[in-house]
């Protein structure tokens, strides 16, 4: 009996003791809240991260910069692979906005459709960073800035340089091109700004188009199905270098010579793409620089501190030819 009353004190005591725990806990949660929008204010910032995926080298490169870059400015990241899929990135930003992140920061892998999620993270007062890619909203004030290349700048140097390389052609040069994902912001204006450049000459034409899906195993496969399709391919003008590289494959295993029979023509200039421009496989690479860690981790900074930063900021980045892939490559940083 005396051994029951006294057990029954002590769970009495732990249930008060549980109590007053969770009431402080809750306390606490509740006074490191912001009244606006609910992000912590402990000085620490925790930016929640969603990236495409994996699917080529320049996004390996870009992963490793953001992560390395968080790192070096003491901010938590918390990141996920969207496996370039857009349902997946809205999924990723929804949970960062329970979590109370402070930053959010993405990198939209098609342009449209992101309206409502982005709603939702500037009503709960969290600021919204573009990197890499940007979106289509006509509401410029869902999202703090966008940091990023000029996609259809990259593609008209593409275009800039076939021109004046086939200025002397006598006849008509047949252009396959390989884009990236569908509805993604470089595949879409990769093309405007290539289509707009060669428009100067009518003799360039391109005969087919087709997407590649920024990836290797696309670029390989799609090329297979134009060199069996059209007897005369001058010119391939893929929109990264990993769809370059799988081109590569198809051409050979066609009997035909990359970079003399087929002009070749990539964005990026990753290391693979490189190589493959200082061996005479590529001929042109316009490059797109993944290493925007370092002035994201920047920006979201200023964006806590609730300091202004300009809507738009542009990647510095420039074109290489063989000759100059081959004195840049031992460089190369990714
Ligand atoms: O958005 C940048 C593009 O996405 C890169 O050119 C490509 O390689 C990547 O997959």
């Amino acid at each position: 009996m005396g051994k029951m009353r006294t057990q029954s004190v002590r769970w009495r005591a732990a249930a008060v003791l549980a109590s007053v725990l969770l009431v402080g806990g809750v306390a606490a949660c509740g006074n490191s809240d912001t009244g606006g929008g609910g992000t912590k204010d402990d000085g620490k910032i925790t930016m929640g991260f969603s990236q495409v995926g994996a699917e080529s080298g320049w996004r390996t490169a870009n992963t490793i910069s953001i992560k390395e870059a968080a790192t070096a400015a003491g901010i938590e990241l918390k990141f996920d692979d969207a496996q370039q899929k857009q349902e997946n990135q809205i999924k990723a930003i929804r949970n960062y906005i329970q979590q109370k992140v402070d930053v959010i920061a993405f990198s939209p892998v098609v342009e449209s459709g992101w309206d409502t999620v982005l709603k939702e993270a500037k009503d709960a007062g969290i600021p919204v960073i573009l990197t890499d890619r940007s979106v289509d909203s006509a509401d410029k004030s869902l999202y703090k800035t966008f940091l990023g290349s000029d996609f259809v700048k990259e593609g008209k140097l593409a275009g800039e340089w076939l021109v004046e390389q086939k200025k002397t052609a006598s006849g008509p040069v047949n252009i396959v091109e390989l884009q990236g994902s569908t509805g993604a912001a470089p595949a879409n204006d990769r093309k405007k700004g290539f289509a707009e450049a060669i428009a100067a000459n009518p003799n360039l034409k391109v005969i087919a188009s087709q997407t590649g899906d920024f990836t290797r195993a696309g670029g390989k496969q799609v090329m297979e199905q134009f060199l069996k399709a059209n007897p005369k391919i001058d010119v391939l003008f893929a929109h990264n270098d990993d769809m370059g590289l799988g081109a590569l494959e198809a051409i050979t295993a066609a009997g035909k010579v990359p970079g003399k029979d087929i002009t070749i023509i990539t964005i990026d200039a990753v290391k693979d793409g490189m190589q493959a421009l200082a061996d005479g496989k590529f001929n042109f690479i316009a490059e797109c620089s993944p290493l925007l860690g370092p002035q994201l981790m920047d920006l979201a900074k200023k964006v806590k501190d609730g300091q202004e930063v300009p809507a738009r900021i542009e990647t510095q980045e420039t074109t290489f030819t063989s000759e100059q892939a081959k004195e840049a490559l031992p460089n190369r940083k990714y």
